[in-house]
């Protein structure tokens, strides 16, 4: 048998999830929240399973989710994409970068991808015929070296995919960012994908500039996110794509065939719960509180790292403490410490490894202050 994808094996994701669930270790390895969605919303859903809203949806999307969603972009963003024409609700954000990728993605055409990057983007890529050109971000803070994604462009480079806040390192995208990243491409056949799972999550006022916003970026770019981030509901699998009319015509081809359409009370419910802007727009304060208790509490462990400016997650240096790699530190942290965290070289394509680990602290701050205590407990296996 020759399979399509040699090189990919059970994702890192699911790997530590089993190992902290064997271990009884406290989990913040996988990027999930560990604490209840809002009763409302669950009533919803409840409510409109009960009334029966239980079959196929339109393909692309319930009207009334759609026309929500582009009044909460025009709220939030500064821009109202044509609910008819532009807007797509879709099964997760993952099903989004993969419509998106498979749209655009023509055999050997070059597709940009900045890394530690998620780790579904290169599949995608790779399914559809396209080659994934990697440009490192840099190290310490994880911005973009714009020099490195200029040289990197050729005449096969089709598309760029770019995460703000980014997962694994909590970077923000900057006002700079934006307009570099739209220099390179205005005037170019280059399209952008353009996840922004973690819209709702930034600390410290930074707000999150949605690609969608820039007029040329606009005209080029598949934004993609995900209703299962922002209302703590993962297990969902929701999300939706903002992309200009004629890309989503090619985009919504794709989503027809992959899963048709997605499910139908939970869009409901989800339109009904969008009608309070102050659902979403308190997110960025309900994190902040985690971040300030995990970052303070880290700040008294062997640990170095700079706080996380978005997204639920916090990269923590050991390369001062130990030689040990990072995927050895993970597994013994999970089994004796009893704390699960990612190792970063998963996040590369050459599996580089740099001594950084990823904690997601979307967790309740009982257990996090647990998770806190065993990490000052770190010395005993790096001794
Ligand atoms: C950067 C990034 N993109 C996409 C996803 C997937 O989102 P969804 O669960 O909506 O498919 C995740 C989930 O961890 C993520 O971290």
């Amino acid at each position: 048998m020759v399979s399509k994808l040699p090189h990919i094996g059970t994702t890192i994701f699911t790997v530590m999830s089993k190992m902290a669930t064997d271990a009884e270790a406290i989990n913040l390895s996988q990027g999930f929240p560990g604490f209840k969605s809002d009763p409302i919303l669950l009533d919803l859903v409840a409510k409109f399973t009960k009334e029966g809203m239980n079959q196929y949806s339109p393909m692309q999307g319930i009207p009334g989710l759609r026309k929500i969603l582009a009044e909460k972009t025009k709220l939030t963003q500064g821009y109202f994409p044509d609910p008819e024409t532009e807007v797509t609700i879709v099964s997760g954000a993952t099903e989004a970068l993969f419509c998106a990728v498979s749209a655009v993605t023509r055999l050997g055409d070059e597709v940009i991808v900045l890394e530690p990057a998620y780790d579904s983007y290169e599949p995608a890529i790779t399914l559809n015929g396209g080659i994934p050109v990697y440009i490192p971000l840099n190290s310490g803070d994880f911005s973009v070296d714009w020099g490195k994604v200029s040289s990197a462009i050729t005449y096969k480079t089709r598309a760029i995919m770019v995460n703000s806040p980014h997962n694994p390192s909590g970077y923000v995208w900057t006002e700079n960012d934006v307009n570099q990243l739209a220099e390179l491409v205005e005037r170019t056949g280059i399209l952008v994908i353009s996840d922004e799972v973690y819209e709702h999550i930034t600390f410290d006022g930074k707000p999150h500039i949605s690609l969608g916003s820039h007029p040329v970026l606009r005209e080029k770019t598949f934004v993609c996110g995900s209703f299962g981030k922002t209302f703590h509901v993962t297990g969902w699998k929701i999300g939706y794509c903002i992309a200009p009319k004629t890309w989503s015509l090619e985009f919504r081809k794709i989503h027809q065939y992959v899963t048709f359409s997605t499910v139908t009370p939970i869009q409901f419910a989800l339109a009904e719960y969008l009608e309070v802007p102050e659902r979403y727009l308190s997110i960025p304060d309900f994190y902040q509180k985690k971040r300030d208790l995990f970052s303070l509490g880290l700040s008294k462990t062997e640990f170095e790292f700079t706080p996380s400016t978005g997204s639920f997650f916090q990269l923590v240096s050991y390369r001062h403490l130990s030689t040990m790699a990072d995927r050895t530190l993970a597994e013994r942290m999970t089994k004796e410490l009893k704390v699960a965290c990612i190792p970063i070289s998963v996040f590369y394509s050459d599996k580089r490894d740099d001594k950084i680990i990823r904690f997601c602290f979307a967790k309740e701050e009982s257990e996090l202050n647990e998770a806190l205590n065993r990490l000052s407990e770190l010395h005993r296996i790096l001794e």
